[in-house]
């Protein structure tokens, strides 16, 4: 069954405890939390004092998608904010594998973003030493957009990648995601999806999430 990782970027920002409880009563095991930084990215989300409540109050594994420049700069701070999982974009890090190295020595499970055109190859010498590929299906920046269809061959691509290394690295789908795309997504090899709209949106969020978990 895929991991579920509701992404809090598509809550009611008035009422986030709500979607934090939510979502502990939910099937999701994870919460995905956005932070932008109006460079790397073209806006500006929520950052660290936000975060420091949301993980008081979660129950499930957080994991931040760092979507900032420099983030060797706040890796500590997100970690004593709360942060379970720290994920990094390949493209803001000139130095990606000592900055994993930096979140795993902190104690946080370490994951790399790539863009959409960033092909599945520039993981190549840094999948052995991570825990997860966010593989962005959406230009990252904003919550509701569409899934890109070419993502499809570069999950078959990684999954193809990981088995023959015999890896255990987590492939995660963020952007886009929907009850009518999300069976082809986990069948060309993903196994974690974030949905924000997909979750926050729907009249039924639990429900939502037990459909996404049970998609097969
Ligand atoms: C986009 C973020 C996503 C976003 C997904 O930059 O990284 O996590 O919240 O939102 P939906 O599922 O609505 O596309
Ligand atoms: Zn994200």
């Amino acid at each position: 069954m895929a991991i579920i990782a509701p992404s809090l970027l598509a809550a009611d920002f008035l009422h986030l405890q709500d979607a934090v409880r939510m979502v502990n009563e939910s099937e999701a095991e994870r919460l995905h939390l956005d932070v932008m930084d109006g460079r790397f990215v073209p806006n500006i989300s929520f950052g660290l004092p936000v975060i420091e409540q949301v993980t008081k109050e979660s129950i499930k594994t957080c994991e931040v998608h760092l979507m900032i420049w420099e983030p060797e700069k706040y890796a500590e701070a997100f970690k004593n904010a709360g942060a379970d999982i720290l994920i990094v974009h390949l493209e803001a890090c000139v130095h990606l594998h000592r900055n994993i190295e930096q979140i795993k020595s902190l104690g946080m499970r370490a994951g790399v973003a790539i863009n959409p055109h960033t092909p599945v190859s520039a993981l190549s010498e840094i999948l052995q030493d991570i825990d997860l590929v966010c593989m962005m299906s959406v230009n990252p920046g904003f919550g509701g957009q569409v899934f890109i269809p070419n993502t499809i061959h570069k999950i078959t691509a990684l999954r193809k990648m990981i088995t023959e290394r015999g890896l255990k690295v987590n492939i995660e789908i963020d952007g886009g995601v929907t009850l009518d795309n999300a069976k082809s997504i986990l069948d060309a090899g993903a196994d974690v999806l974030v949905a924000g709209n997909t979750v926050f949106r729907a009249s039924d969020p639990k429900k939502v999430i037990s459909e996404l978990k049970r998609i097969t």
